[in-house]
């Protein structure tokens, strides 16, 4: 189909994950445009505009929302900032794309939720994982072909060589001493951030291939600075699941998933995503008796979902990002998990409440 025109988004944030990702990916994308960037720290804003180019640059947030040209936001400030961006975005009519975790309490995403629905404008939520060729072909057999699902695993585990491996990786990330952040140190309580960070992505990716999580009990081990989060799920369709958080594992990036069906099964390599590739999966398939097994060329994720999230709003296509509804059920896992590994009980995500 021939695309009218771009998309033009106005990014709140000029942190890390906008100078590594969504600066490139609204700049590269086929059908949007990096129209403006909005930060309070002039010295930042200065370099970043200098680099990317943006029609229009703002140091104050509803000066960009008051701009009839922004017509999305991508909200790309610490996380504790989500909620209330994103619903300021709404109030201006402005389509929103929202960092991971979509809040940092079960109530406001919640809100936000109930927000979205109401505006009748797109909330996606950034788990870009959804846009990995791999992941969403393994989604495919799963709901096409797989029948009845058994199990499901899925581990993410970050590496005590991460930041070696990114810093090769990525541009040269500007920082200033004037960027706003959230009160306190969100570094203080190590648990709750690595959950925020990064258990995010893991249940999203959980949900996305096996379906919603009815509860789970979860045990969390400490040693050696590192930490590991043992799950134990139900999904809602009887299933059984575990979910493994590690992180400083002294190991290479290690993640992954596998699940087993009624017609087939399913594994999956998930790398980096600052390689930039695709998950290696392979489907077996009882039916021909044979592996079948992707090339996703196109490992750019974060460009992928800005042009996954242009498509929802430019040509109606059916959101493929994390919608609200999954921005808010990661959430509740993760005070699940959190809560689990507490009190040593089963968690039902429904009942959650609060933070993690
Ligand atoms: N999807 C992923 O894989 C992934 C990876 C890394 C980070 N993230 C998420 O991205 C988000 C941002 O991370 P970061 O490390 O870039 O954050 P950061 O806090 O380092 O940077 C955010 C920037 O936003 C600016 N800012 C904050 N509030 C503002 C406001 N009201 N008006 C104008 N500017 C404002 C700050 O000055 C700062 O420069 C986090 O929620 C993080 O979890 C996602």
């Amino acid at each position: 189909m021939a695309r009218s025109r771009k998309l033009k988004i106005g990014v709140l944030g000029a942190g890390p994950i906008s100078q590594a990702a969504h600066f490139e990916a609204c700049r590269k994308a086929k059908n949007a445009e990096l129209y403006a960037i909005c930060d309070v720290a002039e010295d930042l804003l200065e370099r970043v505009v200098a680099i990317h180019a943006p029609r229009e640059a703002y140091g104050d947030y509803e000066a960009m929302l008051a701009d009839p040209g922004v017509e999305a936001v991508i909200v790309a400030v610490a996380d504790q900032f989500h909620v209330p961006m994103a619903l300021e975005a709404l109030e201006a009519g402005k389509h929103v794309l929202v960092e991971k975790p979509m809040g940092v309490t079960v109530e406001e995403c919640e809100s936000l939720r109930d927000a979205a629905g109401a505006s009748g404008l797109v909330v996606q939520v950034g788990t870009e994982k959804r846009f990995d060729e791999g992941i969403a072909f393994a989604r495919d057999f799963i709901r096409e072909e797989m029948g009845e699902m058994l199990a499901l695993k899925a581990w993410y585990c970050d590496s005590t060589r991460r930041y070696t491996m990114t810093d090769a990786l990525q541009p040269v990330i500007e920082a200033s001493e004037s960027a706003r952040t959230p009160e306190g140190d969100p570094k203080a309580d190590l648990r709750r951030y690595y959950v925020l960070g990064h258990a995010s992505h893991l249940l999203d990716t959980a949900r996305f291939l096996g379906g919603e999580i009815e509860s789970l009990r979860t045990r969390l081990v400490e040693k050696f600075g590192a930490y590991c989060w043992f799950s134990d799920v139900e999904f809602a369709d009887g299933s059984v699941g575990h979910l493994d958080l590690t992180l400083k594992v002294r190991m290479d990036w290690h993640e992954g998933f596998q699940v087993y069906g009624e017609h087939g099964s399913v594994i999956g390599k998930t790398y980096n995503p600052w390689y930039y590739r695709s998950s290696d999966v392979e489907c077996f398939w009882e039916k021909d008796g044979r592996y079948h097994r992707p090339l996703g060329a196109d490992g750019h994720f974060f460009r992928r979902q800005v042009e996954g999230f242009a498509e929802s709003i430019l040509d109606g296509v059916p959101m493929r990002g994390a919608n609200a509804e999954d921005g808010l059920a990661a959430m509740r896992g993760m005070v699940a998990m959190a809560h689990s590994a507490q009190t040593g009980e089963v968690v039902r995500l429904s009942e959650v409440r609060g933070g993690v």
